[in-house]
């Protein structure tokens, strides 16, 4: 693990713009609605720290439990980094964004196109639909004899990847023969679904998802770390981060504590009727976190039912944009439109490359003040000076500071929010970890391709009510 400055790589929680004292008091949270809600903040705090890894809380454990898996990973990109030129991850969801976001983040932002010698591993990409003209599109410009392919899913048995693992597996064959095998790696639950049987009788190489890491909070065990080491990415600098911030979200102050001060500032924002949040960070190698958490946030929290089967609607729905670019789309009406969201900007202090402005434009006032400065500069004043508006049009904004983007500051980046999430789950009183409204279009499509014990399902669908042409116009 390589060594960083931990004192000065923390991330920080700027909640000022949550609170009356800023915002004022009609749209603004005091400190007395946080003492209000103490009951119910105690109660998540207790029922997710104690539960810790019990059920569906495994991630929790994901940054100390490790090291084994770890060096096994290690040693299997070394090896992938060596032999292969291309790796490609097929999964969806919880299966790709984690792995989707941490490049992003974390390798060069033009990674595929630099010359090896520029980059660490191979060339990267990860193919999370089942869009043909994607599919086709990938294998116009991969060599599958030089391609590793991981492929990812939990339940072993998602119609897409397993679609891509179909097509994959049929091309590789056929180029390969029998030395096919040795151009998968399986990432699954070592017991549930296909995807595991295939592997044990095809012989591919095979990482395990834990048995209480669901889809969305996988990114830190197999499923993102291989994909992540064989970029060429310190995973274990990055599971320090994660650490480090499981520690501060079992801190019993809630004013120290800032995953659980996250999510009780969002928890009293939805019984306000904010119904949107918005993840905004100012920085590109940041914008496919504001993906991955879309998924997080929404497909945790978005229930019917509560934990005692009481209809709620419960939820929140995420939006993404990204600063600067969505200034000039979005802004205005998170500026000026329905009071029904909490913004939260991710901010970056100090970039990994600066661009200089240069001087020149002299005689040009309303362009030369731009002269001078890095585009870095430029970037957060305009953060700034967003936050500002907001602040003054009494828009609830959070602000996420992250010293620098690196390994270590990613992981905490992921277990906040992880952690975040499982935090408002239980103050919600909903089940954060199953999927229940997924689960119907999957078993829809399922029956609809006629499969076998789907008939009931078809039936039932054979019964809606056809549509008619009257509403659709020609
Ligand atoms: O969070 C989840 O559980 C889902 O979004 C899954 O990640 C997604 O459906 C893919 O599932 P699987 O990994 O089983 O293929």
């Amino acid at each position: 693990m390589a060594k960083i400055n931990r004192k000065e790589n923390q991330i920080f929680f700027d909640f000022n713009n949550m609170m009356s004292d800023y915002i004022g008091a009609e749209e603004g949270i005091r400190e007395k609605d946080i003492s209000a809600v103490s009951a119910t903040v105690k109660g998540a705090f207790t029922s997710v720290i104690e539960q810790g890894s019990e059920g569906w809380q495994g991630w929790m454990d994901l940054p100390f439990g490790q090291a084994e898996i770890v060096e096994d990973i290690i040693a299997t990109a070394k090896k992938v980094r060596k032999e292969f030129k291309t790796f490609v991850v097929l999964g969806i969801g919880g299966s790709a964004l984690g792995p989707i976001a941490v490049f992003q983040a974390l390798c060069h932002l033009h990674y595929n196109e630099l010359p090896p010698k520029m980059r660490k591993g191979p060339k990267f990409y990860v193919e999370d639909n089942v869009d043909p003209e994607r599919m086709a599109a990938l294998l116009d410009i991969i060599d599958v004899k030089t391609t590793m392919f991981n492929v990812i899913t939990k339940s072993g048995a998602t119609s897409e990847t397993m679609s891509q693992y179909l097509v994959i597996t049929d091309i590789l064959k056929k180029a390969l023969g029998a030395d096919y095998a040795s151009h998968v790696i399986a990432t699954t639950d070592h017991v549930k679904g296909n995807l595991i049987k295939l592997a044990q009788k095809e012989g591919f190489k095979t990482f395990y998802i834990p048995s209480g890491v669901g889809g969305r909070f996988s990114e830190l065990c197999p499923v993102g770390l291989l994909p992540a080491a064989v970029l060429g990415i310190d995973i274990k600098l990055m599971l320090a981060g994660a650490g480090d911030m499981v520690k501060k979200g079992k801190q019993s102050s809630l004013y120290k504590n800032m995953p659980l001060m996250a999510a009780t500032l969002q928890y009293i924002a939805m019984k306000k009727g904010k119904n949107i949040s918005v993840m905004m960070p100012y920085a590109d190698s940041l914008k496919y976190i504001a993906d991955w958490y879309c998924q997080l946030w929404g497909e945790s929290l978005g229930k019917a039912v509560d934990k005692n089967g009481n209809a709620v609607y419960a939820g929140q729905t995420p939006v993404k944009a990204l600063g600067v670019t969505d200034q000039h789309s979005q802004i205005q009406l998170y500026t000026e439109g329905p009071f029904d969201k909490v913004i939260t900007f991710i901010a970056v202090d100090k970039f990994r490359t600066e661009v200089m402005i240069p001087e020149g434009l002299k005689d040009f006032p309303d362009v030369n003040f731009l002269c001078g400065n890095t585009m870095g500069t430029l970037l957060n004043t305009e953060r700034k000076a967003t936050e500002y508006a907001l602040q003054k049009k009494k828009r609830l904004n959070r602000t996420i500071i992250v010293p620098e983007v690196n390994a270590y500051t990613l992981g905490q980046l992921l277990m906040l929010f992880m952690m975040e999430t499982a935090f408002v789950g239980a103050m919600l009183n909903i089940d954060t970890f199953n999927q229940p409204g997924v689960e119907e279009g999957k078993n829809a499509t399922y029956a609809m391709f006629g499969r076998k014990g789907y008939e009931a399902k078809k039936a039932e669908l054979d019964s809606a009510k056809a549509k008619t042409d009257r509403y659709i116009i020609k």
